[in-house]
């Protein structure tokens, strides 16, 4: 409590104090209405914005260590004080221009989340800064990898996540979404590794360990993304192909065969891809997160290889994060939901082009169960289930759950069974051209919104009951598959002790089964628990997504002991949160903290901080 309210009173002050300087011309004011104001930076572009980014690093994977310098060029609006964010950051020396002339720099106090204010004396005729630093063992984007840790054993690795407010643990910048920058990079690693980043990229290794890159659109820090590793790659189609280490670049070639297809559907949808190529790169399976949408160059979690392309629509996910979220960007993390809500019905639009109205129904199902629940557990009256968020004073994570996916998508769907498929369309794709490379907040959207559809022609639907409202709004639309209805059938006649060894599950696909799985009662017999591991081999899927639900409906119904290594293994080798949380909440929930924590002391490790930060504080490491 005192701590929050610390942080209240210096949030407060920080606030004043940037409004109530008057250091530079008259503009100020107009200035700083221009930017929406971000929570989660310290960075004051609306005064000295940097608009560059050139990096010279060198990585050193004996201690650990990204070392070397940050060249920001900047427009300076008649200001003396830049100020950038740095959370765990070596700061070591910040000089001026051309010349390289020192400079005073101040590294105020922590805030909680947010980090250090890297405060830097400049003149206001000053546009280039250049900041020595190197990053620490707190620098939470960075996850080295031991080469125990990779498929092929033999070297080490490297990986940043940057999204939300990480980017400033490995490099000091103005890290809030709503500041837009181009970069490039030099970056130097050991001669047996590549580097690739989010930008555009070498294809193939080369023998002096130096690799430079270049962002030339307008991006904002969270999408500043690179990988070191013994990378290969392999063309998919003309725009599109995959990295992975050796070891798991063919498994990825077959899974993502259809990339290329998606891009083109995509593009049929909503306008032309704007930056080049794009590739994907399968990552350890430490990667805390499905994917990770950075710039030419999506970052993809390994558990989706699969080898049957069932959870292909996740890529279809992270490509159209190339329109909703890279293309057109949330101003501020509030705004959250302006990146993932029109993702998400962006890639099921995508899904649907290429296999089906059938399939991406069973995903917006999925998403509605998901829904559902996270209201639930939040509270119908939440005020965290709005689509406009208040995370002022929070972690910016705090606000990254099912509501801007899933209550965003349902919006959008609600609205296109509103005013019909072409009109939306229509309407979608203007927004994405007219917004291109823009930062913007939630009240734009709305804005424009109804200057382009007006409120008289939406019946009693308004975007105000979805955005600033809990819950989900009466007269939603509501999506249906037979399909799933032929499982829920399925459902009952198990539960009714029907003989599912006579069943034909042939064609049942990944979906399927999950929704199956999850729609099974929380008390269920060991009998029948044991039976279902028998007949459908669930424990020995090779399918993280069904393992996952499996693992969790397991420990729900005290069928534990005969899970418990497979689960251990399953969690000591996987990273991604959205695996973790479930099972390890499952376990504290059903009294089992201890076996919880015997297993987490050992998977732990493997964890990147973004797991570790979720997993400590749920099992009261913190
Ligand atoms: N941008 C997100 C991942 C993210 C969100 C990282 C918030 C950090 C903070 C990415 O596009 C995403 O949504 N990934 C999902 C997969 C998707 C298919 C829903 C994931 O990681 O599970
Ligand atoms: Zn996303």
């Amino acid at each position: 409590m005192l701590q929050k309210l610390v942080f209240f009173l210096s949030i407060t002050f920080l606030w004043t104090q940037c409004t109530s300087e008057k250091k530079g011309n008259n503009t100020t004011n107009k200035l700083q209405n221009d930017l929406t104001m971000d929570h989660h930076s310290f960075g004051k572009p609306n005064e000295i914005a940097t608009k560059h980014l050139a990096l010279d690093l060198e990585v050193d994977f004996s201690s650990q260590k990204i070392k070397g310098k940050v060249s920001l060029t900047l427009e300076n609006h008649g200001f003396t004080t830049l100020h950038l964010d740095t959370r765990n950051l070596n700061i070591q020396k910040v000089t001026l221009g051309e010349k390289e002339e020192k400079t005073v720099f101040t590294l105020e106090d922590t805030i909680p989340f947010l980090g250090q204010d890297l405060a830097i004396e400049v003149k206001p005729e000053t546009n280039l800064v250049h900041v020595y630093y190197e990053t620490t063992a707190g620098s939470d984007a960075l996850q080295w990898l031991s080469a125990a840790q990779t498929s092929g054993k033999s070297l080490p690795y490297l990986f940043t996540q940057g999204q939300a407010i990480l980017t400033r643990t490995w490099i000091p910048c103005q890290d809030s979404p709503g500041n837009r920058i181009t970069y490039s990079a030099r970056v130097k690693v050991p001669q047996e590794l590549m580097v690739v980043m989010s930008a555009d990229n070498p294809q193939a290794k080369n023998n002096t360990g130096i690799y430079a890159f270049e962002m030339k659109q307008p991006i904002p820090p969270y999408l500043i993304a690179m990988t070191i590793g013994n990378l290969a790659f392999k063309p998919l189609g003309e725009r599109t192909g995959v990295y992975a280490e050796p070891e798991m670049l063919e498994k990825s070639a077959y899974e993502f065969v259809d990339m290329e297809k998606m891009l083109i559907a995509a593009e049929n949808l909503y306008g032309k891809y704007l930056w080049g190529r794009y590739d994907v790169i399968v990552l350890p399976p430490s990667f805390p997160f499905g994917g990770m949408e950075n710039p030419k160059l999506t970052f993809a979690t390994p558990t989706i290889i699969t080898g049957d392309r069932s959870l292909t629509s996740l890529v279809a996910h992270e490509l159209a994060h190339s329109w909703s979220g890279n293309l057109v960007t949330n101003a501020t993390w509030n705004d959250f939901w302006l990146n993932e809500g029109f993702t998400v019905y962006f890639e099921r639009r995508i899904m649907e082009s290429l296999y089906g109205a059938d399939y991406a129904e069973m995903l917006a199902l999925l998403g509605y169960q998901d829904l559902k629940a996270t209201i639930e557990s939040l509270g119908q009256d939440s005020a965290d289930t709005h689509l406009f968020l208040a995370l002022k004073g929070r972690d910016a994570d705090d606000g990254m759950n099912d509501i801007a996916y899933e209550k965003g998508y349902l919006m959008l769907r609600t609205i296109e069974s509103i005013i019909g498929r072409s009109k939306f369309d229509a309407f979608l794709k203007e927004y994405f051209h007219s917004h291109a490379f823009q930062s913007i907040d939630t009240k734009t959207f709305i804005d424009y919104f109804y200057s382009k559809i007006p409120k008289a022609t939406l019946g009693d639907f308004t975007l105000e009951a979805w955005i600033y409202a809990p819950g989900i709004p009466a007269g939603h639309y509501e999506n249906k598959s037979k399909k799933f209805a032929l499982i829920d059938k399925k459902v009952e006649a198990f539960i009714k002790n029907d003989d599912i060894r006579k069943w034909d599950t042939k064609s049942w696909t990944t979906h399927e089964w999950l929704h199956f799985i999850r729609n099974l009662p929380k008390d269920l017999d060991q009998e029948k628990m044991k039976n279902l591991d028998l007949v459908f081999n669930f424990s020995d899927s090779g399918n993280a997504e069904i393992l996952d639900v499996w693992f969790e409906l397991a420990i729900y119904n005290g069928y534990i002991h005969s899970i418990e290594d497979k689960l251990e293994a399953f969690l000591v080798s996987v990273g991604r949160r959205k695996f973790l949380t479930p099972l390890y909440k499952g376990l504290k929930e059903t009294n089992q903290l201890e076996l919880a924590k015997k297993i987490y002391n050992k998977a732990r490790p493997n964890y990147h901080s973004v797991a570790t930060h979720t997993m400590d504080e749920l099992l009261g490491y913190k």
